[in-house]
């Protein structure tokens, strides 16, 4: 009786032919499977620039294709500057209409968050917001994990459920949409509202991390360089009133010389003077010329353009309620001209810092580098590119510095990331 309950135990292990068969049938599929290139959907979220926008993304990773739907939505002032909990639940409605418009409601799609703040990363799915940046100021946020939150306002509306997989800043979303095409792209670079970079850096030179092979992301947040004062010697008095007049006084100094949100406020402030001194505008300020943000990027790259002729630049002016004679208008646009120089020569230098670094530590003679870049400044206006590439090239004159626009924003970039994090996320399980 015992041998036959031995027996029985080892008949489990007895396979016949067909069942080898069977698995070896199994396995090829496997295998073969794991060869195909696979679909993927993905939400992107993107707030911080310009514009709000919710992304569906689709990657096809066989044939590196990426397939974008996205709407842009609106945040009023009174959002931005109200309640965390009023920010995010904004965020929550606007993805519950895109999924009602991509009829995609009840899908549970894994989300990338393009956050464009200063964060403290703990890991790829947490980023505690160390202070607010450009024209947001909702309060309890300072502190908090922006995912956490994100999560409390899809449970208080109680509707769908999504996995967010990674947050992202801006400047690492550009850089990963523009190293999808290009393998030399270390850099991620935002000239728009704010003004931020991102590089590869050696693992071994990153204190902070254990490990000396590879290379990670560092966001610089360089918006923020000179807040110690270290660039007091070339700010003007204008760039004071301007810090002074902003939502985060003694923050950002950099950003507040180099950003699109910005520089019309510091043309803005020369005008002022100027007028005080019987410079312009027949001496007398308006009260347009007092009004905080008249001056948009869009303005100053309208004036600035070489085609307007003068009498253009001077329905511009009138248009922003500026009453203005030919030779004000002159004055106007060599103003627009000597700020938004100086912004394009200061990110330049900022990032003839990066290039010359990333060279000398990988002890090269000679550094091909690609810089992927996004931005309203860095697209729209009709000189600061330029400026930036030829400071660059005079600051690190060995480096072979290569730029690249980033077509789809960093919403693609924050998904390409949420593909990888995914499969690592389930590799674990
Ligand atoms: C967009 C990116 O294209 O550029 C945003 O998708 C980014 O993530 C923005 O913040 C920066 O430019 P701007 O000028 O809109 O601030
Ligand atoms: C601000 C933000 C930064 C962002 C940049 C460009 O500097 O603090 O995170 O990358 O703007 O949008």
């Amino acid at each position: 009786a015992q041998r036959k309950q031995i027996d029985e135990v080892l008949a489990l292990f007895q396979l016949t032919r067909e069942q080898l068969v069977g698995v070896q049938h199994k396995m090829r599929t496997e295998l073969e499977y794991g060869l195909k290139r696979k679909k993927g959907k993905f939400l992107a979220l993107d707030l911080g620039g310009t514009n709000f926008r919710v992304l569906l993304v689709k990657i096809r990773s066989g044939r590196r294709s990426v397939r974008m739907y996205n709407k842009i939505f609106a945040i009023p002032l009174e959002i931005m500057q109200g309640t965390g909990e009023e920010l995010f639940d904004h965020i929550v409605q606007c993805i519950a209409d895109f999924l009602d418009y991509m009829g995609l409601k009840g899908a549970r799609l894994p989300l990338g968050f393009t956050f464009s703040f200063p964060c403290r990363q703990m890991s790829i799915d947490k980023g505690t917001l160390i202070g607010w940046t450009k024209g947001f100021k909702a309060t309890d946020c300072e502190g908090e994990d922006v995912v956490d939150m994100l999560r409390e306002a899809i449970k208080r509306r109680n509707e769908f459920d999504l996995d967010i997989v990674a947050v992202v800043n801006d400047t690492v979303g550009t850089m990963m949409t523009c190293g999808y095409e290009d393998p030399n792209c270390e850099i991620g670079l935002i000239a728009g509202t704010g003004s931020n970079m991102c590089y590869m850096e050696e693992l071994r030179n990153i204190e902070l991390v254990d490990g000396d092979e590879g290379k990670m992301c560092i966001n610089t947040e360089w918006g923020g360089f000179g807040d110690n004062g270290c660039i007091d010697d070339i700010r003007t008095q204008y760039d004071k009133e301007v810090d002074e007049g902003s939502l985060n006084p003694g923050k950002q100094r950099y950003e507040k010389m180099t950003s699109g949100m910005y520089l019309g406020e510091i043309v803005r402030q020369i005008l002022i003077d100027l007028t005080k001194q019987g410079l312009l505008f027949r001496g007398q300020i308006s009260e347009r010329l007092r009004t905080r943000g008249i001056f948009e990027t869009k303005f100053l790259s309208q004036i600035e353009s070489d085609r307007l002729a003068l009498l253009q630049v001077r329905r511009i002016l009138q248009q922003l309620g500026l009453d203005s004679t030919c030779e004000d208008s002159i004055v106007v646009k060599e103003v627009c001209g000597a700020v938004s120089r100086r912004a394009a020569q200061l990110c330049g230098a900022g990032l003839a810092a990066i290039v010359e670094k990333r060279r000398e530590d990988q002890g090269l003679e000679h550094l091909k580098i690609t810089v992927g870049v996004d931005g309203t400044l860095y697209k729209l206006h009709p000189h600061f590119s330029r400026v930036l590439q030829e400071t660059v090239k005079a600051l690190a004159p060995q480096s072979d510095v290569a730029f690249m626009l980033s077509e789809d924003g960093s919403g693609k970039g924050a998904a390409l990331i949420t593909a990888v994090a995914k499969r690592t996320q389930q590799s674990w399980k």
